[in-house]
């Protein structure tokens, strides 16, 4: 007997993990939670569980990197050997050295750097489990221990990935999806409209690149407004510390 091949999508366009082909995974977020950063940040999306520690602005080491007019802003994403099924080597990776340098640069437009010339802002990210779409939760938390850190922002930045599967467009790609179809992720400063990190691994036609993209910017801002909740929620919490003492 021939077996039938596994499909990602069913003939009523349900996705392996249940969701609708516009739908993102459930988001829970929280703030404040590393002690000793200056700003912090967790997310859990579907099965994504990443961690965002900020420290800074500070004094730069080696202090010769120091720029004479804004900060210098460092970020290091890394995955934990046991985030994926197969063990990851701890070291960095190429692919962990370019997932760092695009969180930086699409950070970097959202950070009034040039209030703290000669400092550094450094930004950490640790995947702790990892099924697709990394880079995007990596950014959503990332931008929020930047807030969390008191550092003033043009906008926060958030991120969120469209691509195709089995002949469909779809929203927030996980693990098998990522895998078999094409992903592109982007960052959006919803404020100004301004996309600052577009990034694409497989093909689309024109067409389905511009409703990919119209797809992956509603699904920002709906990121974005969970973004805000969770910083909301962080200073209710401040004020009632306050309120207590
Ligand atoms: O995570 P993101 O989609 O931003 O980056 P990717 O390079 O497209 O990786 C897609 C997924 O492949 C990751 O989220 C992991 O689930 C998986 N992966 C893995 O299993 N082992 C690795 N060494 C790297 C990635």
């Amino acid at each position: 007997m021939t077996k039938k091949p596994l499909t990602l999508i069913n003939k009523k366009n349900i996705r392996v993990d249940g969701r609708k082909l516009d739908e993102l995974r459930p988001i829970k977020i929280e703030l404040n939670i590393i002690g000793n950063a200056n700003g912090s940040a967790y997310i859990e999306q579907g099965k994504n569980k990443i961690l965002a520690a900020v420290y800074g602005p500070k004094e730069v080491h080696p202090r010769h990197l120091a720029l004479p007019d804004r900060a210098l802003l460092r970020c290091q994403y890394h995955m934990s050997p046991f985030s994926v099924k197969e063990r990851k080597r701890p070291a960095p990776s190429r692919r962990e050295t370019e997932i760092s340098k695009v969180i930086r640069e699409c950070l970097s437009p959202s950070i009034f750097g040039e209030y703290y010339p000669r400092t550094s802002i450094d930004i950490y990210i640790e995947v702790l489990e990892a099924d697709g779409g990394t880079r995007c939760s990596g950014i959503i938390a990332a931008s929020l221990a930047l807030a969390d850190a008191g550092i003033p922002l043009r906008d926060l930045v958030a991120a969120c990935a469209a691509g195709k599967v089995e002949e469909h467009l779809v929203l927030d790609l996980n693990g098998p999806e990522d895998n078999k179809g094409t992903d592109m992720p982007i960052a959006l400063m919803p404020t100004f409209n301004a996309v600052t990190l577009l990034q694409m691994n497989g093909i689309l036609t024109t067409d389905e690149f511009e409703q990919a993209l119209n797809l992956a910017v509603k699904g920002c801002e709906q990121v974005y407004t969970l973004q805000k909740e969770a910083l909301k929620a962080r200073y209710i919490n401040v004020k009632e510390e306050v309120e207590e003492e």
